[in-house]
């Protein structure tokens, strides 16, 4: 079958054999077929570039649910299961006034794959309200748990990249939210501003969601109307020395300091003074109003999209010496 509708770039690549999974226990069953010994997960699709059809069982993680596991007058616990939308969380909490998550609306995606990544934006990411997963070990087929501390999470960072990536599926995740007393995440300059701009001087959490899905949607790319994954790359942290030396030749190059040794740079800034902002090659290209995302405008090869990224990676790190390291997976 054909996994253009389930990849949010749009990428028409064949799957061999395909299977929807809506039960933990079909999981396992499916996991342990013999017939089928190289598996392929598939999530909400929204962070991968698949270049190439894949011979191998393709399945689709569909466990759909939410569920609040305790609550007290300040906080509740909810576990989501992995095939929720994203969004569509964030929304539930919203509705129910659980604060802690209204930073991250409108990230596409599914809930099982917020920790690989440990998605952020807007001054907020998973790990802040994380307090542990659940994942089925590919090997044993038994459902383990992940406290946060076992994470390892970072920026776009988590074990689930690194150690104990294609060892599990992710099946739950359980957040800490806030029920009252919300503490609102309001540092960002283009959050202040919007919600300026909608007269709101003391906003609640579903001012913020309304005011990031208006940022969002001002900026990023609608992958229902047009291909894409989001942040093509990740934001590269230097040292302080390089980032120094780098600003006397382009002063105004943003920086936001990680460490006293280390600053981050925005890759969309590197890309758009490289020249790639909005740069079309017929059916595909550099977005026009974030350079760091990455756009196919209707049936362009997962290689096409891929020589492009190789050739802005090479072309930055001429001009600019910093490498820039691609944040979705290339398949
Ligand atoms: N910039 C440019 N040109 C561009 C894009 C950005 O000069 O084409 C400059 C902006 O002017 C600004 C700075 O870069 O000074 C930062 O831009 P922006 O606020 O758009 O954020 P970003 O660093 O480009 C990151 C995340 C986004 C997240 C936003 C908001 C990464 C790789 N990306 O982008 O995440 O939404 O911050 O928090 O960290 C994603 O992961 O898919 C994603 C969209």
């Amino acid at each position: 079958i054909s996994l253009k509708p389930y990849n949010t770039f749009g990428i028409d690549v064949n799957a061999k054999h395909f299977v929807s999974v809506q039960s933990l226990k079909d999981l396992q069953e499916v996991l342990s077929l013999k017939a089928y010994p190289n598996k392929f997960i598939l999530g909400g699709g929204s962070n991968m570039l698949l270049t190439q059809d894949i011979e191998a069982l393709v399945i689709q993680i569909d466990l759909k649910g939410i569920d609040v596991v305790s609550q007290d007058n300040d906080h509740v616990v909810v576990k989501a299961n992995a095939g929720e939308n994203w969004h569509e969380f964030v929304l539930w909490c919203l509705q129910h006034n659980y604060g802690g998550i209204e930073n991250l609306s409108l990230i596409p995606g599914n809930v099982g794959s917020a920790p690989i990544q440990n998605i952020g934006a807007y001054g907020v990411e998973l790990k802040d309200v994380f307090v542990s997963c659940e994942a089925i070990d590919l090997k044993t087929l038994s459902l383990q748990t992940f406290e946060k501390s076992d994470c390892q999470f970072d920026y776009r960072e988590s074990i689930f990249k690194q150690k104990l990536k294609d060892k599990l599926i992710i099946t739950s995740v359980t957040l800490k939210l806030t029920a009252t007393n919300h503490k609102l995440n309001t540092d960002y300059g283009a959050i202040t501003s919007q919600l300026q701009e909608y007269n709101i001087t003391k906003p609640s959490i579903q001012d913020i969601s309304k005011a990031v899905i208006a940022i969002r949607q001002s900026k990023l790319p609608d992958p229902k109307e047009i291909g894409n994954s989001g942040s093509f790359f990740k934001n590269p942290v230097i040292s302080k020395t390089q980032f120094e030396e780098l600003k006397t030749q382009f002063p105004s190059i943003p920086s936001y300091e990680v460490s006293p040794t280390e600053i981050k740079i925005p890759a969309g800034w590197l890309i758009e003074h490289a020249g790639f902002k909005g740069k079309t090659l017929g059916n595909f290209g550099v977005h026009k109003k974030q350079a760091l995302v990455l756009v196919n405008y209707g049936g362009a090869k997962g290689q096409e999209i891929l020589n492009l990224a190789r050739l802005i990676q090479k072309t930055v790190f001429k001009i600019f010496n910093v490498s820039i390291e691609t944040e979705v997976n290339i398949i």
